[in-house]
């Protein structure tokens, strides 16, 4: 039934037999994907308080909340697989399961969050529209929402990028720079190269992950190019130039001994994300417990009128 499903390009349901191992795969990657929605906050919350305008601050609270909100659909699409958050947040709080490591660098400027709007989200969104056809039922449907409010992520950063890029001389230096740490990271969110992925194959045999890391980074690279170009801004790889016989950009070699140190940890903002992280955990202790209490009495009382 299951291997006729993804045949036919169905859906696989939470009531649906399926293998172990595909529903452990799934919860692997939507509950590191919901990590990094929760732990990306952090980076851009960072300038909510010294948005330059009113307007740029709505934007930005606008956009934190929504990553709040993306985490919450996923760790909820990892619950209908049997995972709870409790768990899932307890791994993520010891180190037993990833974030994305693009969340680990600073936001060093006002730019950063054009920069990060521009590629991180745009990045994403490269990543996720393919998920929305994820054999997973629950995973699909939660990209397709995630992937409406990606968009008005990229293009607020997109068009932030514009303004300081067609500004003062410093403030399209400031442009400038933040593109130069923000584009090696981003291209490393797509995963290690095809040959080193350790579940590519597997996942996409179960028509989770729908093209391979390379591919999708591939794709990413030629979005870029002529994005640059209109904002006036260069992108930091001399490497960079058209293949007309591949049909896509060359680009130069990404350091992914940065990568991995970065995963082991080593990366520039790891303790600080995790440690931000775990006192939030602790302070919203109190919000946890009024919510399970009122929902105690609640079902309660639901309790009574359904007698
Ligand atoms: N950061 C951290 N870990 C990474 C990584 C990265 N950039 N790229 C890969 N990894 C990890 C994988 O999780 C895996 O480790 P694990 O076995 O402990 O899970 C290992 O490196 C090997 O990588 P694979 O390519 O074999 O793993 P996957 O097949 O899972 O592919 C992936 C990696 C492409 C990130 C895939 O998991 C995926 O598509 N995930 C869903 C999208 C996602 O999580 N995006 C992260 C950013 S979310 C975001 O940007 C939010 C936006 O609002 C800003």
């Amino acid at each position: 039934m299951f291997d006729a499903a993804l045949a036919a390009d169905e859906r696989i349901e939470p009531r649906d037999w399926m293998p172990d191992a595909y529903r452990a795969s799934l919860v692997r990657q939507i509950a590191q994907h919901a990590h990094s929605e929760i732990i990306g906050m952090q980076p851009e919350a960072n300038w909510i308080t010294r948005a330059p305008s009113l307007r740029r601050k709505a934007i930005l609270m606008a956009k934190v909340q929504d990553e709040a909100g993306h985490g919450l659909y996923l760790y909820s699409a990892a619950e209908t697989l049997g995972t709870g958050r409790e768990e899932l947040l307890d791994k993520l709080h010891s180190g037993r399961q990833k974030y994305s490591s693009i969340f680990n660098y600073p936001t060093l400027t006002w730019a950063d969050v054009g920069a990060i709007g521009w590629l991180v989200d745009g990045a994403a969104i490269t990543n996720q529209v393919p998920l929305c056809r994820c054999s997973y039922g629950p995973y699909a449907r939660a990209m397709v929402r995630i992937c409406k409010e990606e968009s008005f992520h990229q293009r607020q950063g997109y068009e932030l990028l514009q303004t300081l890029s067609r500004g003062t001389e410093a403030q399209h230096a400031m442009a400038q720079d933040a593109v130069d740490r923000w584009w090696w990271p981003s291209l490393m969110m797509f995963g290690p190269p095809d040959d080193e992925s350790a579940h590519s194959a597997q996942s996409m045999a179960w028509k989770i992950k729908r093209h391979s890391n390379d591919e999708l980074r591939q794709r990413f690279v030629d979005i870029c190019v002529p994005q640059a170009a209109s904002l006036g801004l260069t992108l930091p790889d001399p490497d960079l130039r058209w293949n007309e016989e591949r049909g896509h950009h060359d680009f130069g070699a990404i350091d992914w001994s940065e990568f991995h140190e970065v995963l082991r940890g080593n990366g520039p903002c790891n303790e600080e994300r995790i440690s931000r992280r775990k006192q939030a955990h602790e302070e919203g202790t109190w919000v946890r417990e009024a919510a399970a209490a009122y929902a105690r009495k609640h079902s309660d009382s639901l309790g009574e009128a359904g007698a």
